[in-house]
């Protein structure tokens, strides 16, 4: 490991460890590391790419993009102010150099800490409400990264998503490609992938919404899932690889600030990931804005983390200076 934007090399190693806790479809952590005395690259992982669940790359931006915002928060934290492109050229997801030396305010320092404590909770949550001031900084931490957080109130509206999560997943469970993908980073791996510990419960008839099925435990009697959680659907403004990247850093800032609030969350990403059903929810929240996440809000209890790998496996050789 090497030193780069003026950092030492066990702290360069720190950075990248807080950047690969982000979350990524299926736990597949598809994001390397390039590093040069003035830059960090980030890098998509071809080798993780899930071909069959998502074909285009999306799931794989979104997770490099919030890996990226954990990059910046760590940065900031050591006082480097990151000076980040998007899509620098036509390997890199993103290149950070150093823009000054600034202090990391209380609101960074607060987001950096949530970044260990975030977890993906599939688990039942609390019958208790998100409240409104709750929700306004969920939408405000969004709003900060160009994005834009709808949240799923209206009657109607929440009908509609339920029917499209229930159709996608349907329809991912019925395709081969995409359950031999789900089997194989699922359970007991090395690094990555899905664990049973973290995989929530089996689905159940009386379920609402329908969660991704991780193989979990069977649910002890009578522990049913919420009845009323938040839904939210994370948007973009344009649908192009830059705007995905956009929206992974912003569904990270949003997951850390729910983190900060004591709320958990887990994402559903299947109405997203079927293409016509993500036609489908696009029109239904009016046309024009793009739907990226749908995320399940509320409060939940302790669930353990996934596992990440070590830093070292996650570096491409050193840039030229
Ligand atoms: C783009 C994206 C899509 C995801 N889709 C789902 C999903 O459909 N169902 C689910 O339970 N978790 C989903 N996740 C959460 C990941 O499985 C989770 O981040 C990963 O297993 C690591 O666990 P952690 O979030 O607890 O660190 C998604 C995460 C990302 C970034």
């Amino acid at each position: 490991m090497t030193g780069a934007l003026g950092l030492a090399a066990d702290e360069v190693t720190e950075v990248l460890a807080t950047a690969a806790l982000a979350p990524s479809a299926h736990n597949t952590q598809p994001w390397r590391f390039r590093l040069g005395p003035r830059r960090i690259e980030v890098h998509p992982d071809p080798t993780r790419r899930l071909a069959a669940t998502d074909p285009a790359d999306r799931d794989l931006r979104l997770a490099c993009g919030a890996a990226l915002f954990n990059l910046r928060l760590a940065l900031q934290a050591r006082s480097v102010r990151p000076l980040v492109s998007l899509l620098p050229d036509r390997d890199a997801m993103a290149a950070i150099r150093l823009g000054g030396r600034f202090p990391a305010d209380e609101a960074t320092r607060r987001l950096l800490a949530a970044v260990p404590a975030r977890r993906s909770n599939r688990k039942p949550f609390h019958d208790v409400p998100v409240p409104a001031a709750h929700r306004h900084a969920l939408v405000r931490a969004a709003e900060r990264e160009q994005s834009w957080l709808h949240l799923v109130t209206d009657r109607d509206q929440r009908f509609h998503l339920r029917q499209l999560v229930a159709k996608a997943h349907r329809s991912q469970v019925g395709d081969a490609g995409v359950q031999a993908e789900l089997e194989a980073w699922t359970g007991a791996r090395s690094g990555d992938g899905v664990p049973r510990a973290s995989a929530g419960f089996r689905p159940a008839p009386q379920d609402e919404w329908a969660l991704r099925d991780f193989r979990g435990g069977e649910r002890p009697p009578g522990k049913d899932y919420e009845s009323d959680p938040l839904m939210v659907v994370l948007c973009s403004f344009c649908d192009g690889p830059l705007d995905q990247l956009q929206a992974g850093q912003a569904l990270q800032r949003v997951l850390l600030t729910a983190t900060t609030l004591g709320l958990s969350a887990s994402v559903m990403s299947q109405p997203i990931e079927v293409g016509p059903v993500r036609d489908r929810l696009r029109r239904t929240l009016g046309g024009m804005v793009v739907p990226q996440a749908v995320l399940r809000i509320g409060f939940g209890s302790p669930v353990p983390p996934a596992p990440r790998r070590p830093v070292d496996d996650l570096l491409m050789e050193p840039a030229a200076a």
